[in-house]
């Protein structure tokens, strides 16, 4: 087994050697059952003619029924620790992963940006937020057992805790062109406050939220949704990212960020309830780079009158960062 360096990988390990358990004891069970009956019941005589069988109801039973528990049990501890990987855990640290032929580019929500290595620190809730450049990659870290594919034009997130320091293999699983063999990484793993250090000695770069800012005044974005994202002739941005969105067709959704990419590139495909298809397509003006600056601007206008937060001094907790995650309300209307 590869080395165990994640909250998620001891329930990943005893989930695999029950699904090993169960499949070593019924091969060897049937084989034995088959090789006794095979001598057993062998032909010796040349004419021999069997005993007719009439089969029995209670034997039907039991070897349908156990199998049936035992397949349920498999179904409902998988489907335990699935959810516990990809459903985010509250207050984590949220990290922007993108891939593409063939390098994997990281950035903190401080600005701090890598390519290939990923440094984080010990006991401390990771959220990744990844997207591709081009084809679909895989995000794999055999020491977290954690492992989700990167797809083009869409958001997938994965998250972890690691609970040792060390270096860890960053592979890439999904066959992704000439390369591919060549598109690994590390995952360093430090103590707290030298992961504090080391944020700080690489804080010479914006942070998303705040380039994404420049981009939103840049780009135009303030003339319709407002420079808090307040609205105006445009919805309403501020606190959008979790909420319940009404859309124009009588449905609903909750916003994501593949909700945003899709309303940055194709403004026309979902129009919030109560405003019109006057926002212009941004297809192909802007780069997944810049999809994501944009967001993590959207997600620090969470609060109402909140600014754009400048990077967090290192040392600040998980909560202090912009694009923490905060519990927004459900029943808050996008109007
Ligand atoms: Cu990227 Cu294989």
């Amino acid at each position: 087994m590869p080395e165990s360096a994640s909250t998620i990988a001891p329930k990943v390990d005893a989930l695999y050697f029950y699904l090993s358990g169960v499949t070593l004891f019924f091969t060897f069970l049937i084989a034995g059952v088959l090789t006794f009956f095979v001598i057993k019941y062998r032909r010796r005589t040349p004419f021999e003619i069997p005993r007719p069988v009439a089969g029995s109801h209670k034997l039907e039973t039991i070897w349908s029924v156990i199998p049936f528990l035992i397949a349920m049990s498999i179904f409902a501890w998988g489907a335990q620790v699935y959810f516990e990987q990809v459903r985010p855990a509250a207050n984590t640290n949220e990290i922007y992963v993108v891939g593409k032929q063939w390098m994997w580019k990281l950035q903190h929500s401080t600005g701090q940006r890598e390519i290939n290595e990923l440094h984080v620190p010990v006991g401390r809730k990771i959220k990744l937020i990844m997207t591709s450049e081009d084809v679909i990659h895989s995000f794999y870290v055999p020491a977290f057992r954690i492992k989700s594919d990167v797809l083009p034009g869409r958001y997938l997130s994965i998250w972890f805790e690691a609970t040792k320091p060390g270096t860890y293999h960053l592979f890439c699983a999904e066959y992704c062109g000439m390369n591919h063999s060549g598109m690994i990484g590390s995952v360093i793993v430090m103590e707290p406050t030298e992961f504090d250090n080391w944020l700080s000695g690489n804080a010479n770069q914006q942070a998303p939220a705040v380039a994404g800012q420049q981009l939103y005044e840049s780009l135009g974005c303030v003339s319709c949704h407002g420079a808090k994202g307040e609205g105006g002739r445009g919805p309403a941005l501020a606190g959008l990212f979790g909420r319940t969105v009404f859309l124009n067709n009588g449905q609903t959704l909750v916003a994501d960020e593949s909700y945003v990419r899709e309303s940055i590139e194709n403004p026309q495909a979902k129009l919030v309830n109560g405003f019109g298809p006057i926002m212009p397509t941004f297809q192909g003006q802007v780069t997944p780079d810049q999809l994501i600056q944009i967001m993590a601007f959207i997600k620090s206008l969470q609060t109402p009158n909140a600014q754009p937060t400048a990077p967090a001094a290192p040392g600040a907790t998980g909560s202090a960062v912009p694009g923490t995650n905060s519990a927004p309300s459900p029943t808050q209307n996008i109007r």
